[in-house]
Protein backbone atom coordinates (compact mmCIF):
# COMPACT_ATOMS: atom_id res chain seq x y z
CA UNK A 1 0.00 0.00 0.00
CA UNK A 2 1.41 3.44 -0.76
CA UNK A 3 1.41 6.05 1.89
CA UNK A 4 -0.39 9.11 0.56
CA UNK A 5 -2.00 11.71 2.74
CA UNK A 6 -3.80 13.34 -0.11
CA UNK A 7 -5.65 11.10 -2.45
CA UNK A 8 -7.92 13.16 -4.95
CA UNK A 9 -9.79 10.20 -6.14
CA UNK A 10 -11.82 10.34 -2.92
CA UNK A 11 -13.80 13.54 -3.77
CA UNK A 12 -14.31 11.08 -6.95
CA UNK A 13 -15.89 7.98 -4.96
CA UNK A 14 -19.79 8.79 -5.10
CA UNK A 15 -21.89 10.31 -7.68
CA UNK A 16 -23.39 12.56 -4.15
CA UNK A 17 -19.68 13.25 -3.32
CA UNK A 18 -18.41 14.51 -6.86
CA UNK A 19 -21.65 16.16 -6.96
CA UNK A 20 -20.77 18.02 -3.20
CA UNK A 21 -17.17 18.83 -5.09
CA UNK A 22 -18.36 20.21 -8.33
CA UNK A 23 -16.95 23.44 -8.92
CA UNK A 24 -18.70 24.96 -11.95
CA UNK A 25 -22.52 24.93 -12.84
CA UNK A 26 -24.19 25.10 -15.90
CA UNK A 27 -27.80 26.50 -16.14
CA UNK A 28 -30.17 26.89 -18.73
CA UNK A 29 -30.68 30.72 -17.61
CA UNK A 30 -27.08 31.05 -18.73
CA UNK A 31 -28.19 30.11 -22.37
CA UNK A 32 -29.07 32.87 -24.86
CA UNK A 33 -30.89 30.88 -28.41
CA UNK A 34 -29.56 32.69 -31.26
CA UNK A 35 -32.24 32.81 -34.09
CA UNK A 36 -33.04 33.15 -37.55
CA UNK A 37 -35.71 35.29 -39.10
CA UNK A 38 -36.21 35.53 -42.82
CA UNK A 39 -39.12 36.76 -45.27
CA UNK A 40 -42.66 34.76 -45.86
CA UNK A 41 -45.08 32.68 -44.48
CA UNK A 42 -44.69 28.97 -43.28
CA UNK A 43 -41.06 28.93 -43.97
CA UNK A 44 -39.15 26.60 -41.66
CA UNK A 45 -36.34 26.16 -43.32
CA UNK A 46 -33.15 24.05 -42.37
CA UNK A 47 -29.73 25.36 -42.32
CA UNK A 48 -27.77 22.48 -44.57
CA UNK A 49 -24.13 22.90 -42.43
CA UNK A 50 -26.44 23.23 -39.00
CA UNK A 51 -28.27 20.43 -38.49
CA UNK A 52 -31.41 21.26 -36.32
CA UNK A 53 -31.09 24.68 -36.96
CA UNK A 54 -33.85 26.34 -39.22
CA UNK A 55 -34.64 29.81 -40.68
CA UNK A 56 -37.99 30.75 -39.94
CA UNK A 57 -40.72 33.38 -41.56
CA UNK A 58 -42.25 35.26 -38.71
CA UNK A 59 -45.26 32.87 -37.72
CA UNK A 60 -43.39 30.02 -37.95
CA UNK A 61 -40.82 31.72 -35.47
CA UNK A 62 -43.16 33.03 -32.98
CA UNK A 63 -44.14 29.31 -32.63
CA UNK A 64 -40.71 27.61 -32.34
CA UNK A 65 -40.24 30.87 -29.54
CA UNK A 66 -43.50 29.56 -27.60
CA UNK A 67 -41.94 25.94 -27.53
CA UNK A 68 -38.66 27.15 -26.40
CA UNK A 69 -40.27 29.08 -23.77
CA UNK A 70 -42.03 26.79 -22.53
CA UNK A 71 -38.65 24.55 -22.46
CA UNK A 72 -37.44 27.21 -20.00
CA UNK A 73 -35.26 29.11 -22.38
CA UNK A 74 -34.95 33.09 -20.84
CA UNK A 75 -33.06 34.84 -23.90
CA UNK A 76 -32.80 34.32 -27.85
CA UNK A 77 -30.75 36.17 -30.01
CA UNK A 78 -32.55 37.31 -33.39
CA UNK A 79 -30.63 37.17 -37.14
CA UNK A 80 -32.55 38.52 -39.92
CA UNK A 81 -31.83 36.91 -43.59
CA UNK A 82 -32.77 39.43 -46.42
CA UNK A 83 -32.67 38.81 -50.29
CA UNK A 84 -29.96 40.66 -52.45
CA UNK A 85 -32.88 43.24 -53.45
CA UNK A 86 -32.93 44.65 -49.97
CA UNK A 87 -29.26 45.08 -49.81
CA UNK A 88 -27.52 48.24 -50.42
CA UNK A 89 -23.81 49.76 -49.40
CA UNK A 90 -25.57 51.92 -46.34
CA UNK A 91 -27.73 48.95 -44.96
CA UNK A 92 -30.59 51.21 -45.18
CA UNK A 93 -32.93 48.15 -44.90
CA UNK A 94 -31.32 47.94 -41.24
CA UNK A 95 -32.68 51.00 -39.56
CA UNK A 96 -36.28 51.53 -42.40
CA UNK A 97 -39.18 51.60 -40.28
CA UNK A 98 -41.26 48.71 -41.06
CA UNK A 99 -38.85 45.72 -42.07
CA UNK A 100 -39.41 42.38 -41.67
CA UNK A 101 -36.53 42.83 -38.65
CA UNK A 102 -37.87 45.09 -37.14
CA UNK A 103 -41.31 43.87 -36.94
CA UNK A 104 -40.25 40.98 -36.19
CA UNK A 105 -38.80 42.09 -32.93
CA UNK A 106 -41.86 44.07 -31.52
CA UNK A 107 -43.98 41.13 -32.77
CA UNK A 108 -41.48 39.07 -30.48
CA UNK A 109 -41.50 41.97 -27.55
CA UNK A 110 -45.31 41.78 -27.64
CA UNK A 111 -46.21 38.24 -27.10
CA UNK A 112 -43.44 37.28 -25.07
CA UNK A 113 -42.66 40.38 -22.71
CA UNK A 114 -40.63 38.29 -20.16
CA UNK A 115 -38.56 36.69 -22.86
CA UNK A 116 -34.89 38.35 -23.19
CA UNK A 117 -34.55 39.67 -26.52
CA UNK A 118 -31.26 40.43 -27.73
CA UNK A 119 -30.25 41.71 -31.16
CA UNK A 120 -27.21 41.78 -33.62
CA UNK A 121 -25.72 45.33 -34.58
CA UNK A 122 -23.69 44.96 -37.72
CA UNK A 123 -24.43 45.79 -41.39
CA UNK A 124 -23.63 42.58 -43.00
CA UNK A 125 -26.85 40.96 -43.32
CA UNK A 126 -28.21 44.12 -45.18
CA UNK A 127 -24.76 45.51 -47.08
CA UNK A 128 -24.63 44.64 -50.75
CA UNK A 129 -20.96 44.22 -49.80
CA UNK A 130 -21.44 41.55 -47.41
CA UNK A 131 -19.51 43.80 -44.90
CA UNK A 132 -19.87 44.55 -41.22
CA UNK A 133 -19.07 47.99 -42.05
CA UNK A 134 -19.29 50.62 -44.95
CA UNK A 135 -16.86 50.45 -47.79
CA UNK A 136 -15.33 52.90 -49.57
CA UNK A 137 -12.58 52.04 -52.28
CA UNK A 138 -12.28 48.42 -51.00
CA UNK A 139 -11.58 50.06 -47.43
CA UNK A 140 -14.23 49.36 -44.06
CA UNK A 141 -15.00 52.90 -43.32
CA UNK A 142 -15.25 53.03 -39.45
CA UNK A 143 -16.55 56.21 -38.64
CA UNK A 144 -19.11 56.66 -41.46
CA UNK A 145 -19.93 52.88 -40.29
CA UNK A 146 -20.42 54.00 -36.32
CA UNK A 147 -23.37 56.52 -37.38
CA UNK A 148 -25.14 54.23 -39.32
CA UNK A 149 -24.74 51.54 -36.53
CA UNK A 150 -25.98 53.82 -34.17
CA UNK A 151 -29.10 54.14 -36.23
CA UNK A 152 -29.36 50.27 -36.35
CA UNK A 153 -29.65 50.21 -32.55
CA UNK A 154 -32.08 53.06 -31.87
CA UNK A 155 -34.53 51.33 -34.33
CA UNK A 156 -33.68 48.26 -32.56
CA UNK A 157 -34.07 50.22 -29.14
CA UNK A 158 -37.42 50.95 -30.07
CA UNK A 159 -38.71 47.45 -31.45
CA UNK A 160 -38.38 46.33 -28.45
CA UNK A 161 -35.05 44.95 -27.99
CA UNK A 162 -33.73 44.24 -24.30
CA UNK A 163 -30.14 43.90 -25.22
CA UNK A 164 -27.58 44.93 -28.09
CA UNK A 165 -24.90 42.94 -29.51
CA UNK A 166 -22.76 45.29 -31.76
CA UNK A 167 -21.19 42.63 -33.39
CA UNK A 168 -18.86 45.05 -35.98
CA UNK A 169 -15.91 45.08 -34.47
CA UNK A 170 -15.97 49.34 -35.18
CA UNK A 171 -13.72 51.55 -33.39
CA UNK A 172 -15.83 53.72 -31.17
CA UNK A 173 -19.34 51.90 -31.58
CA UNK A 174 -20.32 51.28 -28.02
CA UNK A 175 -19.73 54.50 -26.87
CA UNK A 176 -21.43 56.11 -29.40
CA UNK A 177 -24.55 53.32 -29.25
CA UNK A 178 -24.14 54.24 -25.44
CA UNK A 179 -24.60 58.33 -25.63
CA UNK A 180 -27.20 57.75 -29.21
CA UNK A 181 -29.90 55.85 -26.78
CA UNK A 182 -28.74 57.49 -23.73
CA UNK A 183 -29.89 60.95 -25.32
CA UNK A 184 -32.94 59.39 -27.07
CA UNK A 185 -34.37 58.28 -23.60
CA UNK A 186 -33.21 54.44 -24.02
CA UNK A 187 -30.79 54.09 -20.76
CA UNK A 188 -32.41 50.60 -19.96
CA UNK A 189 -31.48 48.96 -22.96
CA UNK A 190 -27.93 46.86 -22.51
CA UNK A 191 -25.24 46.47 -24.36
CA UNK A 192 -23.38 43.18 -25.24
CA UNK A 193 -20.27 44.08 -26.64
CA UNK A 194 -18.52 41.87 -29.02
CA UNK A 195 -15.43 42.75 -27.47
CA UNK A 196 -12.63 40.10 -28.81
CA UNK A 197 -14.38 39.33 -31.87
CA UNK A 198 -11.81 37.05 -34.04
CA UNK A 199 -11.19 36.78 -37.46
CA UNK A 200 -12.50 33.06 -37.40
CA UNK A 201 -12.83 29.94 -39.84
CA UNK A 202 -15.63 29.14 -37.59
CA UNK A 203 -18.41 31.27 -38.88
CA UNK A 204 -18.92 29.77 -41.96
CA UNK A 205 -22.27 27.93 -41.27
CA UNK A 206 -24.06 31.27 -39.66
CA UNK A 207 -22.70 32.97 -42.97
CA UNK A 208 -24.71 30.62 -44.71
CA UNK A 209 -27.83 30.53 -43.10
CA UNK A 210 -27.70 34.70 -43.94
CA UNK A 211 -26.55 34.26 -47.12
CA UNK A 212 -23.65 37.09 -45.74
CA UNK A 213 -20.26 36.21 -46.54
CA UNK A 214 -18.17 38.83 -47.76
CA UNK A 215 -18.33 40.16 -51.58
CA UNK A 216 -14.84 40.39 -51.52
CA UNK A 217 -11.72 40.04 -49.57
CA UNK A 218 -11.85 39.15 -45.67
CA UNK A 219 -13.12 40.57 -42.28
CA UNK A 220 -9.45 41.00 -40.88
CA UNK A 221 -9.26 44.81 -40.79
CA UNK A 222 -11.44 45.22 -37.79
CA UNK A 223 -12.28 41.48 -36.29
CA UNK A 224 -9.29 40.01 -34.13
CA UNK A 225 -6.30 38.31 -35.34
CA UNK A 226 -6.20 34.46 -33.29
CA UNK A 227 -2.80 35.19 -32.91
CA UNK A 228 -3.42 37.82 -30.26
CA UNK A 229 -4.57 37.76 -26.58
CA UNK A 230 -3.62 41.00 -25.31
CA UNK A 231 -5.03 42.77 -27.87
CA UNK A 232 -8.05 42.08 -26.48
CA UNK A 233 -7.28 43.47 -23.40
CA UNK A 234 -7.47 46.86 -25.04
CA UNK A 235 -10.59 46.15 -26.92
CA UNK A 236 -11.98 44.80 -23.35
CA UNK A 237 -10.74 48.23 -21.50
CA UNK A 238 -12.53 50.41 -24.68
CA UNK A 239 -15.36 49.10 -24.16
CA UNK A 240 -15.49 48.87 -20.03
CA UNK A 241 -14.95 52.48 -20.78
CA UNK A 242 -17.26 53.15 -23.18
CA UNK A 243 -20.30 51.56 -21.04
CA UNK A 244 -20.92 48.15 -22.34
CA UNK A 245 -22.55 45.80 -19.90
CA UNK A 246 -21.34 42.43 -20.85
CA UNK A 247 -17.83 41.77 -22.69
CA UNK A 248 -18.33 38.90 -25.02
CA UNK A 249 -15.46 36.14 -26.81
CA UNK A 250 -16.09 34.94 -30.22
CA UNK A 251 -15.50 31.82 -30.60
CA UNK A 252 -15.55 30.39 -27.16
CA UNK A 253 -14.05 27.12 -27.55
CA UNK A 254 -11.09 27.98 -29.45
CA UNK A 255 -10.62 31.26 -27.02
CA UNK A 256 -11.05 29.91 -24.05
CA UNK A 257 -7.97 31.47 -22.18
CA UNK A 258 -9.29 34.96 -23.55
CA UNK A 259 -13.17 34.39 -21.98
CA UNK A 260 -10.10 33.75 -18.52
CA UNK A 261 -8.42 36.34 -19.28
CA UNK A 262 -11.18 38.99 -19.47
CA UNK A 263 -13.08 37.33 -16.81
CA UNK A 264 -9.92 37.91 -14.67
CA UNK A 265 -9.53 41.20 -15.65
CA UNK A 266 -13.38 42.94 -15.88
CA UNK A 267 -16.01 42.97 -12.58
CA UNK A 268 -18.64 42.70 -15.66
CA UNK A 269 -20.48 39.30 -16.83
CA UNK A 270 -18.37 37.93 -19.28
CA UNK A 271 -20.25 36.37 -22.41
CA UNK A 272 -19.24 33.44 -24.96
CA UNK A 273 -20.49 32.82 -28.09
CA UNK A 274 -20.22 29.35 -28.89
CA UNK A 275 -21.05 29.91 -33.06
CA UNK A 276 -21.96 28.26 -35.98
CA UNK A 277 -18.83 26.22 -36.75
CA UNK A 278 -18.03 24.89 -33.10
CA UNK A 279 -21.77 23.67 -33.60
CA UNK A 280 -21.15 22.16 -36.85
CA UNK A 281 -18.30 20.08 -35.83
CA UNK A 282 -19.89 18.43 -32.79
CA UNK A 283 -23.10 17.52 -34.84
CA UNK A 284 -21.33 16.12 -37.76
CA UNK A 285 -19.19 13.89 -36.11
CA UNK A 286 -22.29 12.59 -33.71
CA UNK A 287 -24.50 12.44 -37.21
CA UNK A 288 -21.15 10.20 -38.26
CA UNK A 289 -21.58 7.93 -34.90
CA UNK A 290 -17.57 9.60 -33.87
CA UNK A 291 -18.78 10.94 -30.97
CA UNK A 292 -21.56 11.05 -27.97
CA UNK A 293 -23.11 14.43 -29.11
CA UNK A 294 -24.80 15.13 -25.94
CA UNK A 295 -22.63 14.44 -24.34
CA UNK A 296 -19.71 16.24 -25.90
CA UNK A 297 -22.62 19.19 -26.14
CA UNK A 298 -22.42 19.51 -22.36
CA UNK A 299 -18.82 19.19 -21.75
CA UNK A 300 -18.08 22.33 -24.04
CA UNK A 301 -20.54 24.39 -22.61
CA UNK A 302 -19.29 23.29 -19.45
CA UNK A 303 -15.81 24.49 -20.32
CA UNK A 304 -16.87 27.88 -21.13
CA UNK A 305 -18.56 28.12 -18.19
CA UNK A 306 -15.32 27.58 -16.35
CA UNK A 307 -13.13 29.80 -18.54
CA UNK A 308 -15.33 32.18 -16.80
CA UNK A 309 -18.33 32.81 -19.28
CA UNK A 310 -21.62 33.80 -17.55
CA UNK A 311 -23.74 33.97 -20.52
CA UNK A 312 -23.07 31.92 -23.25
CA UNK A 313 -25.17 32.21 -27.01
CA UNK A 314 -25.23 28.78 -28.29
CA UNK A 315 -27.07 26.71 -31.34
CA UNK A 316 -27.56 23.91 -28.48
CA UNK A 317 -29.68 26.19 -26.47
CA UNK A 318 -32.46 23.74 -27.05
CA UNK A 319 -31.29 20.75 -27.26
CA UNK A 320 -29.93 21.41 -23.50
CA UNK A 321 -33.19 22.59 -22.53
CA UNK A 322 -34.92 19.58 -24.24
CA UNK A 323 -31.84 17.19 -22.32
CA UNK A 324 -32.77 18.72 -18.97
CA UNK A 325 -36.98 18.27 -19.33
CA UNK A 326 -36.46 15.04 -20.59
C1 LIG B 1 -21.74 39.25 -38.30
C2 LIG B 1 -21.89 38.10 -37.38
C3 LIG B 1 -21.27 36.88 -37.58
C4 LIG B 1 -21.70 36.04 -36.56
C5 LIG B 1 -22.56 36.78 -35.74
N1 LIG B 1 -22.66 38.07 -36.27
C6 LIG B 1 -20.40 36.38 -38.68
C7 LIG B 1 -19.31 37.19 -39.18
O1 LIG B 1 -18.71 38.03 -38.49
O2 LIG B 1 -19.00 37.02 -40.36
C8 LIG B 1 -21.27 34.62 -36.44
C9 LIG B 1 -22.08 33.72 -35.61
C10 LIG B 1 -21.83 32.29 -35.81
O3 LIG B 1 -20.93 31.85 -36.55
O4 LIG B 1 -22.56 31.51 -35.16
N2 LIG B 1 -21.83 40.51 -37.82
Amino acid sequence: MLHLPRRPRRNRRTAAIREMTQETSLSLSSLIFPLFVLEGTGVKSEVKSMPGIYRFSLDTLLEEIREVADLGIQAICLFPNYSEDKKDKRATESYREDTLYLNALKEIKDKFPDLTLMTDIAMDPYSSDGHDGYVENGEIVNDVSVEILGKMALAQAKAGADILGPSDMMDGRVGYIRNFLDGEGHTNVSIMSYTAKYASAFYGPFRDALDSAPRFGDKKTYQMSPANAREALVEAQLDFDEGADFLMVKPALPYLDIIKMLHDNFDIPIAAYNVSGEYAMIKAAAQNGWIEGERAMLESLMSIRRAGAKAILTYFAKEFALAQNG
